[in-house]
């Protein structure tokens, strides 16, 4: 039995989730196994409920669970809030936290079906799209490295953030992206700003280190400026991209929009004891409660869940394959549709998946 936390959030988090849900119901049912969810307020949701983005309760059941399954969380009901009690930095950082959830993979996939969803030219694609996989660091860098705040000098105020990185954070993080590499195309582009930063002269040299263990991984490093040039001008180049939490972060909402449908992306965020699941895009509370979200990533998302968490390789196979199959078809979300195609609404989306996935 696989034990699943259920968090779905704000705005469209819940919808997607539901969907998300329906697909996993579809190959427990074909595959084999059993699910149980338990759900549990996060974000904003929390914050109204309780008083508090990320309350005992929710870790109380993430803490029972073998994964989260994450929906989104923020909205402009929230904004006001002092920062560090807004729903992303008063959740979603204290969970990779609190889970040392430090492997962050985004893969950001072309479907053949949507190429020309892309804002890049054809020519760029060569007819055929990309398949990137972003490796990002989660719980170290500059996000977490203290000292941090905002402090009164006598001058004026000061605000500080540190970059601290770890040779053992960066070569567990480096020896995850090769071993993804090695069940890929075995090439791995590291991501540094060593001309400038310390950590990063340290990062390089702690990847280059790691890389005598995979030999048959081609290893590149690049600057981060270059790193962003070079994604729109040649994003074939790439296989997986190695980066820390802030670079990584910023290529990997840039590698998103190239494929030109943010919500198609999933994410999984792997520690050594647990995994959290997440579309990539936000909580979208222009659309909430309509109905007309793209349940796609959270979908692709629970099939990353069943290959990391659950060993499920060929369950979530299935789904990636019948979420191709069904745009292939032409069913299109109104993010996606373009005048072509069947325009199908959230939970048709999540209807036509499951049932594929059913068989
Ligand atoms: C992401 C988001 C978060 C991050 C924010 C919401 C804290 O941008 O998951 O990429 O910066 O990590
Ligand atoms: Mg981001």
């Amino acid at each position: 039995m696989f034990k699943v936390a259920v968090l779905p959030g704000d705005g469209i988090g819940p919808e997607v989730i539901a969907e998300a849900i329906k697909v996993l119901n579809a190959a427990a049912e074909r595959f084999g196994f059993t699910i149980e969810y338990k759900e549990a307020l996060v974000g904003g949701a929390a914050i109204d409920a309780v008083g508090k983005a990320l309350p005992q309760e929710t870790l109380d059941v993430c803490n029972e669970a073998h994964a989260i399954l994450f929906g989104a969380v923020g909205g402009p009901k929230w904004e006001s809030l002092p920062p560090e009690e807004q729903p992303e930095r008063g959740a979603l950082l204290p969970l990779r936290k609190e889970y040392n959830l430090y492997a962050n993979l985004r893969p950001a996939i072309i479907f053949p079906a949507l190429l020309d969803s892309s804002p890049l030219k054809n020519s760029v694609l060569g007819g055929k799209g990309f398949d990137i996989l972003v490796v990002r660091e989660l719980t170290g860098g500059i996000y977490f490295g203290q000292p941090k705040g905002i402090y009164q000098e006598e001058d004026g105020r000061k605000g500080v953030d540190t970059m601290i990185y770890h040779e053992w954070e960066i070569a567990r993080i480096a020896r995850k992206a090769f071993e993804a590499a090695m069940v890929r195309n075995k090439r791995l582009t590291s991501i540094d700003k060593a001309n400038v930063l310390n950590s990063m002269v340290l990062w390089r040299e702690v990847v280059s280190e790691v890389a005598k263990e995979f030999p048959e991984v081609e290893l590149n490093h690049l600057l981060v400026d270059n790193a962003a040039m070079q994604l729109i001008r040649d994003p074939l180049q790439f296989d997986v991209i190695l980066a820390g939490n802030m670079f990584g972060d910023i290529l990997s909402d840039e590698a998103a929009m190239l494929t030109g449908s943010i919500g198609m992306l999933p994410s999984a965020s792997l520690g050594d004891f647990k995994g959290l699941y997440e579309p990539v895009h936000g909580s979208a509370p222009d659309i909430a409660g309509e109905g007309v979200a793209n349940p796609l990533a959270t979908i692709l998302s629970a099939a990353m869940m069943l290959r990391y968490s659950f060993r499920q390789g060929d369950a979530a196979k299935c789904i990636e394959k019948a979420v191709e199959d069904i745009l292939n078809e032409g069913y299109r979300t109104a993010d996606l549709y373009r005048g072509e195609g069947t325009k199908v609404n959230t939970s048709e989306m999540g209807d036509l998946v499951a049932e594929r996935v059913r068989g």
